[in-house]
């Protein structure tokens, strides 16, 4: 595998899906609540986890043919998730464009969110599988445990001490779920053996984890531009990302207190967001915060990696690969 083979393959498989996505809403009117579907629908996402459908389809011998519908289905749930996160998050932006609620309003977020669901719904339906019980369960799982998920993390903003544990629970549900699903579910679609299911479902949940980790880490550490979304939103929310929870085990005094005062919502002038993210940042990474997660990342994806050695050799499997190392490099 070279870098441009690995590129020209994951292009195409993203091209794939993102021509579905653009054709999936149909219909002009309601127009506020279509044009923002479009919108979030049609905006440049990575497409990690449809890729990661189609890709583990392969790496079982089976054809794109059979996990293509689910693959876009995984996507649309993911982008539910998305715009009613940025409600729940107060973010302004994403995929560097204004958010749903901001270009539109809540109700309408509300909305969008909701017939996206009900759209990947339709097009998980359509799978050309006899496995489809087996599927529309992975998949409503997943949904399940997402919202789960999403519980925690709001309810851990006013919480005074998350640990590690508490953490990992919190992003295994709201992140790492739906990506071991998407790598289960090209498995089960392909005709996977159980071994080679479990497989892929383990090398899911440890690239799910390393990939919260890693974007609680761009919060801090990305360029703007490139992340696509606000830097520091995170700190201003008083998020319990994998940074906060470890820096408040690891500081005493001053900063401590600093990082205690984050769980209160006041309201900030720019000015002042731009300062209490630069002394966040600045605590991060005195205290080791930003190493341990770069360590943990890494751990993860090795983690994740060698759940592949269950599956047979072939170029899929070793776009797994890439694509889980590529994971970690990402600036967006
Ligand atoms: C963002 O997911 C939400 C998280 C789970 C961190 P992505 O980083 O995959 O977002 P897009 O789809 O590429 O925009
Ligand atoms: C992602 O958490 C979880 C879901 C979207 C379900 P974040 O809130 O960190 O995701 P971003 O950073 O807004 O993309
Ligand atoms: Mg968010
Ligand atoms: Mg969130
Ligand atoms: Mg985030």
């Amino acid at each position: 595998m070279t870098v441009a083979r690995f590129v020209h393959r994951y292009n195409s498989l993203r091209s794939l899906v993102d021509r579905r996505l653009a054709s999936v809403v149909a219909n002009d009117e309601p127009r506020d609540l279509m044009e923002g579907s479009r919108y979030v629908l049609i905006a440049a996402g990575k497409r990690v986890r449809s890729t990661l459908v189609l890709l583990s389809c392969r790496a079982v011998g089976g054809p794109i043919a059979n996990a293509i519908d689910a693959a876009v289905a995984i996507e649309m749930l993911h982008n539910f998730t998305l715009v009613h996160d940025d409600v729940m998050d107060n973010a302004p932006s994403r995929r560097g464009h204004a958010t749903v609620h901001m270009k539109w309003d809540v109700n309408n977020a509300i909305l969008v969110g909701d017939v996206i669901l009900g759209l990947a719904y339709r097009n998980l339906l359509r799978s050309k599988t006899r496995n489809i019980q087996r599927a529309a369960k992975l998949f409503t799982n997943a949904l399940i445990d997402v919202c789960e998920g999403q519980g925690f993390d709001v309810a851990f903003e006013s919480r005074r001490s998350i640990h590690l544990p508490d953490y990992f629970r919190m992003i295994g549900k709201k992140t790492g779920k739906l990506i071991a699903t998407a790598a289960e579910l090209g498995a089960v679609l392909g005709n996977g053996t159980p071994p080679q299911v479990r497989s892929l479902r383990a090398f899911g949940t440890h690239i799910g984890r390393a990939f919260q980790i890693q974007d609680d880490l761009l919060d801090v550490v990305a360029d703007e531009s490139d992340f696509g979304k606000q830097i520091g939103g995170d700190i201003l929310e008083g998020k319990k990302t994998f940074l906060l929870v470890q820096a408040l085990e690891q500081t005493r005094g001053k900063d401590r207190a600093t990082l205690r005062g984050l769980r209160r919502k006041t309201k900030r002038s720019s000015r002042n967001k731009r300062d209490v993210v630069e002394a966040v940042t600045a605590i991060y990474r005195r205290c080791g915060a930003i190493e341990s997660a770069r360590r943990h990342v890494k751990r993860e994806t090795a983690a994740g990696l060698r759940a592949l050695n269950g599956l047979p050799a072939s170029e899929s499997r070793t776009m797994l690969q890439w694509l889980a190392r590529m994971l970690v490099q990402r600036t967006s």
